[in-house]
């Protein structure tokens, strides 16, 4: 049986790429096969984040249009075999494309791959609709601010709806030394709002904007991040394994630079 879950988020620029890429590959990396759809047309990013934007061809659009069968618009990952990208294209509109089109694409997508991540673009609008149209899993990435909140609150509901049954959450950019002096919401704040099961937590990591330059997720780094384990950490929850919640705070006071020269050192 194939997963299919779409990473949303209502608002904007909260990490929905960023997840999408790192626990793609992450479960590419568990041995998973695993395609990451690009449902954000007009604005896509996942190419970039993955470092396969050179080797674009074809997209979802001639996919739907017929000018490209299916395998031909995917792109495979030369350093995880196991890893393919299908890109949104990124000269039409969302109006390109509607749900039911969606639908058959990921049914396609299903005979083949063990999981299916499609990367939502940003609102609740007919690109949302699109994305979601197939989805059967959710994954609901917040940053601790009160209107990413809110939004994804309202996401949520529209999920349920829909009848998406698994829904987790996804809480981002968390900084631990910001919480401490109750200038940020804690874990707990956040899924109190969301009442939602969570399924990680991801610290604030300039690395992550590093790696997001080079087009190499972080879990492909080899020294650890902070951020990396923790979508690695998504990525085995996923599969049903149980994980641990790492200790962001006292990961911040040094612990974690000791566990590293322990563990890698
Ligand atoms: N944990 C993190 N630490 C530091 N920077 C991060 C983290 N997560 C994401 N970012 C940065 O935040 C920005 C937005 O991330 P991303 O593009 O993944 O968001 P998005 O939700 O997909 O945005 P959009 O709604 O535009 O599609 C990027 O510059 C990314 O590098
Ligand atoms: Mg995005």
């Amino acid at each position: 049986m194939s997963r299919i879950i779409v990473t949303t988020s209502g608002k904007g620029g909260v990490g929905k790429t960023t997840v999408t890429a790192n626990i793609g590959m992450a479960l590419a990396r568990l041995g998973r096969k695993v395609v990451l759809v690009d449902a954000d047309f007009g604005l896509r990013n996942l190419d970039l984040l993955l470092g396969l934007e050179n080797r674009v061809v074809y997209t979802a659009v001639e996919v739907f249009s017929g000018e490209c069968r299916l395998e031909q618009a995917l792109v495979r990952d030369k350093r995880e075999s196991g890893l393919v990208l299908l890109p949104a294209a990124q000269n039409r509109t969302k109006e390109a494309v509607n749900p039911d089109q969606m639908k058959q694409l990921v049914a396609d997508l299903t005979k083949v791959y063990d999981y299916v991540v499609i990367d939502c673009p940003a609102g609740i609008e007919m690109g949302f609709k699109n994305a979601v149209a197939a989805a059967e899993e959710a994954l609901i990435v917040t940053t601790p601010e009160i209107a990413a909140v809110r939004d994804a609150d309202r996401v949520v509901g529209l999920l349920e709806a829909q009848g998406v049954k698994r829904i987790h959450l996804i809480l981002n950019r968390l900084r631990p030394a910001m919480v401490q002096v109750n200038d940020m919401m804690s874990v707990q704040d956040v899924q109190e709002l969301l009442a939602i099961p969570l399924i990680g937590v991801v610290p604030e990591d300039e690395r992550v904007i590093v790696s997001t330059n080079r087009g190499e997720p972080l879990v492909l780094a080899e020294t650890p991040s902070m951020a990396g384990i923790a979508f690695d950490n998504i990525a085995r929850r996923l599969e049903g394994e149980t994980v641990e919640f790492m200790d962001l705070e006292a990961a911040q006071n040094g612990l974690f630079s000791r566990i590293r020269n322990w563990l890698f050192g």
